[in-house]
């Protein structure tokens, strides 16, 4: 039987949609100190089963029987994207999905986690990770190749 749905604990107040390098993300318009609780993702289970069928940006598996829809608009979680230097982490409790500052984060940042190996090398690899880390190497690759004058 499926895990019944409740209603989504009360995110951080100021988190803002907006766009970025990555397409659509989420930002705070107000500091947040460091492990404190920002957000759930939160939407219906689908079994593991079902997930392995779809090709879907938007779901996460919380064990190895059920993994979360977050499709929804609503589930504004859903926006924040992944950095290989991330300022947020993931905790998952009774296969809930809760997000975490993993250090002080200062107002107007955007708030990254890291997806993960396997969400990782399926959908940013083939096109390149737009995040600050990967960008600022790609940069330095650049001017190793091409030194300015
Ligand atoms: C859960 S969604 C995040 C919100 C998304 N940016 C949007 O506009 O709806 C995940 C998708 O966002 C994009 N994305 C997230 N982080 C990225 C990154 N670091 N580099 C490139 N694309 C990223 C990829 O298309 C990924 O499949
Ligand atoms: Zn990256």
């Amino acid at each position: 039987m499926k895990p019944q749905r409740v209603p989504p604990r009360r995110a951080h107040d100021g988190l803002i949609i907006k766009k970025t390098r990555s397409g659509l993300g989420l930002i705070t318009r107000k500091p947040i100190r460091r492990k404190n609780f920002i957000i759930e993702y939160f939407g219906p289970y689908i079994t593991n089963d079902e997930a392995d069928k779809r090709f879907d940006r938007y779901l996460f598996e919380v064990n190895s029987y059920f993994t979360v829809d977050g499709k929804s608009r609503t589930n504004i979680a859903r926006y924040i994207n992944h950095s290989c230097r991330p300022n947020c982490e993931i905790t998952i409790r009774d296969r809930r999905i809760f997000l975490y500052a993993k250090r002080a984060i200062l107002a107007e940042e955007e708030l990254t986690y890291d997806y993960g190996k396997d969400y990782f090398d399926e959908f940013i690899k083939p096109h390149g990770c737009r995040c600050e880390k990967c960008r600022f190497k790609r940069k330095d690759v650049q001017r190793v190749k091409k030194p300015r004058r």
